[in-house]
């Protein structure tokens, strides 16, 4: 599992967006520091393997989904911007093969990503049709920074109690958020922060 994680997270992190130039936004996530945390948030139960239910709020080109799809039930993904979350089955298929190339396991099919706006009601629709899951049925919420303030609203309002987010791209000075509470482990390799749902 760990090999194949980071070859997904290598396979990623070769193909990064944003760091520099106009598309600063859509900045992506380091899966490689992502693996480095993984053994905390197991070890912390805050991903409970094969149980947990991810929602990426943000997804972009869905990578996050890809790496979490392995250690949990459901990997869900919502993205703004259509163009940007049409990347997820492009990408996805030069994966595929590296991961068939490499004689490691496919990809899970547990990950479905949906073009809306992860604030709206519209798209919360859509994933309770085609998976069966509520907003309030997950378990692990995760955001790159961008609109992490919003969320934490979105999770304090609808999300289930105990729920857990998780915010990348902190610095020394941690968000704090009503309702959440920031969890000792914060900040997981100096760039994660935890919160749980009171
Ligand atoms: C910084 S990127 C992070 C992508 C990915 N989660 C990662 O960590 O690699 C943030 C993405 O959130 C999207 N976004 C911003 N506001 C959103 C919203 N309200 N609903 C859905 N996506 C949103 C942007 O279009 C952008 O692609």
């Amino acid at each position: 599992m760990k090999k194949t994680l980071g070859r997904v997270a290598s396979f990623y992190d070769k193909r990064k967006v944003g760091e520099t130039g106009a598309l600063g936004f859509r900045r992506s996530s380091d899966l490689n520091i992502l693996l480095d945390c993984v053994e905390v948030l197991l070890q912390e139960g805050l991903i409970i393997p094969g149980e947990s239910r991810f929602l990426d709020l943000g997804c972009a080109d869905g990578r996050v989904n890809v790496f979490f799809s392995y250690l949990v039930r459901l990997s869900v993904g919502i993205e703004l911007d259509e163009w940007t979350a049409e990347e997820y089955e492009y990408l996805k298929g030069f994966l595929e093969n590296e991961l068939e190339v490499q004689g490691l396991p496919k990809l899970p099919t547990n990950i479905s990503i949906f073009h809306g706006d992860s604030t709206g009601a519209e798209v919360y629709r859509s994933i309770s049709k085609e998976t069966g899951v509520e907003f309030e049925d997950f378990d692990l919420f995760y955001t790159y920074l961008v609109m992490h303030e919003e969320f934490a609203e979105l999770i304090k309002a609808r999300g289930r109690k105990g729920s857990v987010f998780l915010v990348y791209g902190v610095d020394r000075i941690l968000p704090r958020y009503e309702g959440l509470r920031l969890l000792p482990v914060s900040p997981l390799k100096g760039i994660l922060a935890a919160y749980r749902k009171e």
